[in-house]
């Protein structure tokens, strides 16, 4: 079974709570995703592969670590999951940027697909599959789905809030995937919205409402 990891870092719960609230409008709301996407990519890239190499200091030869396993691409969902992709560069410079449009449709809360397009060479990457928001799940399983279909096995999954009720989907449908979650919410109301939650996380990033 693959880890479930929820956040506890106090830095992440405390821009969480100020993205929660309705004031907040959306220069501080993009801010703030992109910010507790670099403090979660932090946290959730602790297991990466280091390796040894011999390098040299103006004094000295010496050995130190170096990333050696296999590279990074970050895979956000349209549109939300572009609002984290700043911030996860920031903290990996040279990880490569796919793209999977999907969308809610608003009746039957199903996904439908739009877009796919990712990095060439992402069969021999770690794939990060990104989007604020883990509701029904529906859009991650899809969007986690094309990519499998597209013969990549090494994936993760990274959202800012989740549904509990999103998180036993995915599990069920991707048990191999390890999942990184912000705070773990309490449930989904009639029209599968997080509660607490946030709101619509496109729209508040994207000012589209
Ligand atoms: C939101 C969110 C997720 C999805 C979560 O996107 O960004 O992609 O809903 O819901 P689910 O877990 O029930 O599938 P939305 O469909 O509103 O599209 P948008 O990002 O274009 O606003
Ligand atoms: N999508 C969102 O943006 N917010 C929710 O609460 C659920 C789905």
């Amino acid at each position: 079974m693959a880890k479930v990891m929820v956040m506890d870092h106090p830095l992440i719960k405390h821009k969480i709570g100020i993205i929660r609230r309705t004031e907040t409008g959306t220069k501080d709301f993009r801010q703030l995703i992109s910010e507790i996407a670099m403090l979660m990519t932090y946290e959730a890239t602790r297991d990466l592969e280091l390796e040894d190499v011999e390098i040299e200091t103006p004094i000295c030869k010496t050995v130190v670590q170096q990333l050696g396993g296999k590279k990074l691409a970050i895979v956000p969902i349209l549109r939300a999951g572009l609002g984290m992709v700043d911030g996860m560069l920031n903290m990996i410079p040279s990880a490569r940027v796919g793209h999977i449009g999907l969308y809610r449709d608003p009746q039957t809360k199903l996904p439908v697909e739009y877009y796919c397009k990712l990095p060439e060479d992402c069969d021999k990457r770690a794939v990060f599959v990104v989007d604020p928001m883990l509701a029904t799940g529906g859009s991650a399983i899809a969007a986690i789905q094309m990519i499998k279909n597209r013969g990549i096995k090494n994936i993760k999954f990274m959202c800012v809030i989740a549904a509990p009720e999103g998180l036993e989907a995915m599990k069920k449908a991707h048990p191999d995937i390890d999942i990184f979650i912000g705070a773990l919410d309490e449930k989904l109301n009639d029209n599968s919205y997080i509660v607490p939650g946030l709101g619509d996380a496109g729209d508040r990033i994207f000012g589209t409402k």
